[in-house]
């Protein structure tokens, strides 16, 4: 008779397939476990990219804020010289002109030699295009001198980080006193819409604010030229710890490699004039003293959102 005692081989090949099997959904497990951790590695990994990219940002608006100052105070001195220097000299041209035309007059009136000797003069000196150019060239020197003190003052404005003259102030209250201001600049060229929901008063610097919101309303303004339509839209809300303020257009809206320059001290897409492109980078200065953040989100040609959160417990 048969024995009925397993035959040793399939029990031996029984194990070593369930200890394979066994082996291989161990692996699988560990596998999946392993694709998992490697994919939160990546997430973790390109989260710290950005968080240093954002970092590598805030020291350089930083070390460039404290550049700016020094720069800023140093060339105020030559700046306040020349332009009192030229109020002067503004003074002086009259008298000048005064004199030429007083020649002119008095030439014919002349014993001939001296006549002849003064008109030679004013000839060879070319007396009356200089007079003539005198002028335009004072009003383009005052005009430098403005652009000049302009910049000077945005640089200050820029590098200013103290967090003295903080109150608790209404940010509504600020950019309706901001259009206010705005309003004979924005009236008939544009439509503002308002959806300004009331929000906790917050402590802050209310006129820097308003320094902001009067920037981002502006950049608004000069994005929308073009369009048939433009509106800009300010909104304001709470949003947890945080009050939140929206400035929105329907302009020209940036490409993301603009986005990533639009903070940057001195970038400008507009023509000599019109922009300083110190704009945000002073807008974004005042945020970060006040522990805030500000976003931008934007599509080209559709337009652009500035979103500024600020904590409702700041300093
Ligand atoms: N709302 C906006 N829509 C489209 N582009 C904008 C907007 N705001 C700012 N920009 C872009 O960012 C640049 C920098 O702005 P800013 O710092 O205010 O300097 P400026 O206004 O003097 O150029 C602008 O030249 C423009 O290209
Ligand atoms: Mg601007």
């Amino acid at each position: 008779m048969m024995s009925k005692e397993k035959d040793p081989y399939e029990v031996a090949y029984k194990r070593e397939r369930d200890a394979r099997l066994h082996a291989e959904k161990l692996l699988e497990d560990k596998a999946r476990e392993l694709y998992l951790k490697n994919q939160q590695l990546e997430e973790s990994f390109s989260q710290l990219k950005k968080q240093q990219a954002i970092m590598l940002n805030h020291e350089k608006l930083a070390t460039l804020g404290t550049l700016s100052a020094g720069i800023a105070h140093e060339i105020n001195n030559p700046l306040a010289f020349v332009s009192s220097n030229i109020e002067s000299l503004q003074l002086y041209l009259k008298s000048y002109d005064r004199l030429y035309q007083h020649c002119k007059q008095i030439l014919d009136k002349l014993p001939e030699s001296a006549q002849l000797q003064l008109s030679e003069l004013l000839k060879n000196e070319d007396l009356e295009y200089i007079t003539d150019d005198i002028p335009e060239l004072v009003a383009d020197t005052n005009e430098g001198l403005k652009r000049v003190t302009e910049i000077i003052l945005n640089l200050r404005s820029f590098a200013r980080t103290q967090t003295s003259d903080r109150c608790s102030s209404d940010l509504v209250a600020g950019i309706e006193s901001t259009l206010k201001l705005l309003n004979s600049e924005l009236k008939g060229h544009v439509c503002i819409r308002k959806n300004l929901d009331p929000i906790p008063e917050i402590t802050c610097n209310p006129n820097e604010l308003n320094q902001v919101f009067l920037n981002l309303i502006i950049n608004a303004k000069h994005a929308t030229q073009e369009i048939s339509n433009p509106t800009i839209t300010l909104s304001t809300r709470v949003e947890g710890q945080n009050v939140i303020v929206e400035i929105s257009d329907n302009g020209c809206g940036m490409s993301e490699e603009l986005q990533k320059e639009v903070f940057v001290p001195f970038f400008t897409t507009k023509p000599v004039g019109k922009g300083t492109g110190m704009g945000l980078a002073i807008v974004y200065s005042i945020i970060q003293d006040h522990q805030g953040e500000i976003l931008i989100s934007s599509e080209e040609n559709q337009g652009t959102t500035f979103t500024i959160k600020l904590p409702i417990d700041s300093i």
